[in-house]
């Protein structure tokens, strides 16, 4: 059998029939009861159905209905997902060519807007987790230094929750943006269910955030692309959000999708609370049996007020390896091979199980039953004395690398719009140290860019990136995905003699070699 005689709706087909449970996005975890074809309602503007772009009927009612549910000034659907709606709300709390603050680890459509909108972009570095390979939370104190310093910027954009459900100290860094009268965006798209029940952290929304966006496919019972973009103070300009909405949008905006995000927000409006007491009593019986495990444990609380971290998404199971034997991507690929679980994601250290107000008993009790033979089989080999947070033998190495990485600050030449549209040339990836990036690099999921079109390449980003492309991590952003080969900006260029250990005067060593 070829590759080509499997169609795509085939592969789905046999999938959906298999015992394969969804521990990953969409938050409806194939889990809403409908019978129904979609093609039955798959529709374009016919009379009666209004349009999105110019909502006077159903759908303005029905957007109307989201804004009173969720207190904002105005929210709107998107069918193009939270990417969409961080375009639309960065173009339009920006000039072209302007000045935005931006966390490092946001989005790569954070990026997009910069390089569309051609802007200078100053990055705010999330604070590191010790001894884990992820971020914490944006420090409030950073983000006034860099208002400080670059009073021209014009908006400010996090991401918070992370993909990890780390939240930062949204209110507070909101009442520093209004200080310097600038436009705060949060990139909300892993908290859509925030605002439902208090176990979880509060959203951006009723922190004082100006634009939240949100993904209403991640976390709530939604179709995929399905997403949120709520403004929430009077200091936005919604002409200039339509006017971007309507350009980074479809024409086309799919019925099927625009009716599921209603119904999303109709169900919960009728029935929130008594599912969401459902869905938290879960987690917290989940979460209270595995405290009994000794080698597996979930991120908890316990990380608060450190490392900016101000509040934890108890919705997302962060599943902390601490072992020598299983590194997280082992117990990723055990959890699907022999447990048929299939997770969201697999770090060094950790893998994430996402988790909605969909998920069923039988989910949580696989899940737990899984982990619970892991952990023994882990005890069983180890014995007790595993100290917390050693990782695999063979992470052991990436593990620090992921510590250096955490400390790096990028070595920004040219922003990303020059970057991206300057002459380039094809190099060799394992020699490019000192040359200056024209390409992303990032690891997917979650796609948060290690390096970004501008930057200088150094040994310590290329052993990182080729380290994690041998532990089978999927490096994505070059246009020779083999790592084999990068492009660079075109300049001249001279390879650094180190015997002679002399720089013609004026130039500046950089890496292994200097800019002439
Ligand atoms: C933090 C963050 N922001 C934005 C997005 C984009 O969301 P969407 O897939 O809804 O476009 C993602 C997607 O993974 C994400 O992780």
């Amino acid at each position: 059998m070829s590759q080509y005689d499997e169609g795509l709706y085939d592969k789905l087909n046999n999938y959906v029939k298999s015992h394969i449970y969804p521990f990953h996005m969409p938050g409806h975890k194939r889990n809403v009861k409908s019978g129904d074809s979609p093609y039955a309602y798959d529709i374009t503007e016919i009379d009666g159905f209004d349009n999105l772009h110019h909502p006077r009927g159903i759908l303005r009612a029905s957007m109307d209905m989201a804004t009173t549910f969720y207190g904002t000034r105005r929210t709107y659907y998107l069918v193009n997902g939270s990417t969409s709606g961080i375009l639309s709300a960065i173009s339009a709390s920006t000039t072209q060519g302007g000045t935005i603050i931006m966390a490092r680890n946001c989005h790569k459509s954070v990026y997009n807007a910069v390089y569309m909108r051609q802007l200078k972009a100053y990055y705010v570095y999330p604070k590191n987790i010790e001894g884990m390979s992820m971020s914490g939370g944006i420090h409030p104190k950073d983000v006034e230094s860099l208002l400080d310093e670059y009073p021209e910027t014009e908006a400010v954009v996090i991401t918070s929750p992370t993909y990890e459900g780390v939240s930062s100290y949204v209110s507070a860094i909101a009442k520093i943006v209004h200080r310097y009268g600038k436009i705060l965006i949060v990139d909300e798209a892993h908290g859509a269910h925030f605002s439902m029940h208090e176990y979880f952290p509060s959203s951006a929304i009723e922190s004082g955030a100006d634009i939240v966006i949100q993904s209403v496919h991640k976390t709530l019972p939604s179709l995929t692309q399905t997403a949120l973009l709520h403004v929430c103070t009077d200091v936005v300009d919604r002409e200039k959000v339509e006017r971007f909405l309507s350009i980074y949008q479809s024409s086309s905006p799919s019925y099927v999708l625009m009716s599921s995000v209603d119904g999303c927000i109709r169900g919960i409006f009728a029935h929130g609370t008594q599912i969401f007491d459902m869905y938290v009593e879960r987690l917290k019986a989940f979460r209270e049996k595995v405290k009994t495990f000794t080698h597996i444990k979930l991120l908890d609380k316990s990380i608060l007020g450190k490392s900016a971290v101000y509040d934890l998404d108890l919705g997302k199971l962060v599943i902390v390896i601490n072992s020598k034997r299983y590194t997280g991507h082992d117990v990723y690929e055990i959890l699907l091979e022999k447990y048929e679980l299939q997770l969201e994601m697999a770090a060094s250290d950790y893998v994430i199980a996402m988790t909605s107000m969909a998920d069923t008993d039988e989910g949580f009790d696989r899940l737990y039953g899984a982990l619970e033979e892991i952990d023994r089989d882990i005890r069983i080999n180890e014995g007790y004395g595993a100290s917390e947070n050693t990782q695999g033998d063979r992470d052991e190495e990436l593990k620090q690398q992921n510590d250096a990485m955490q400390q790096k600050k990028a070595v920004v030449c040219e922003g990303i719009y020059e970057a991206m549209e300057s002459e380039h040339e094809v190099v060799n990836f394992q020699t490019c140290s000192g040359r200056i990036s024209a390409e992303y690099i990032y690891l997917y999921p979650p796609g948060i860019p290690v390096v970004a079109p501008g930057e200088i390449m150094d040994t310590t980003i290329i052993e990182y990136l080729l380290k994690c492309k041998r532990q089978g991590l999927d490096v994505q952003g070059l246009m020779d995905d083999s790592l084999s080969k990068i492009k660079v900006i075109k300049e001249d260029w001279k390879e650094f003699d180190y015997g002679k250990n002399i720089l013609p005067d004026g130039k500046k060593l950089i890496g292994e070699g200097y800019h002439i």
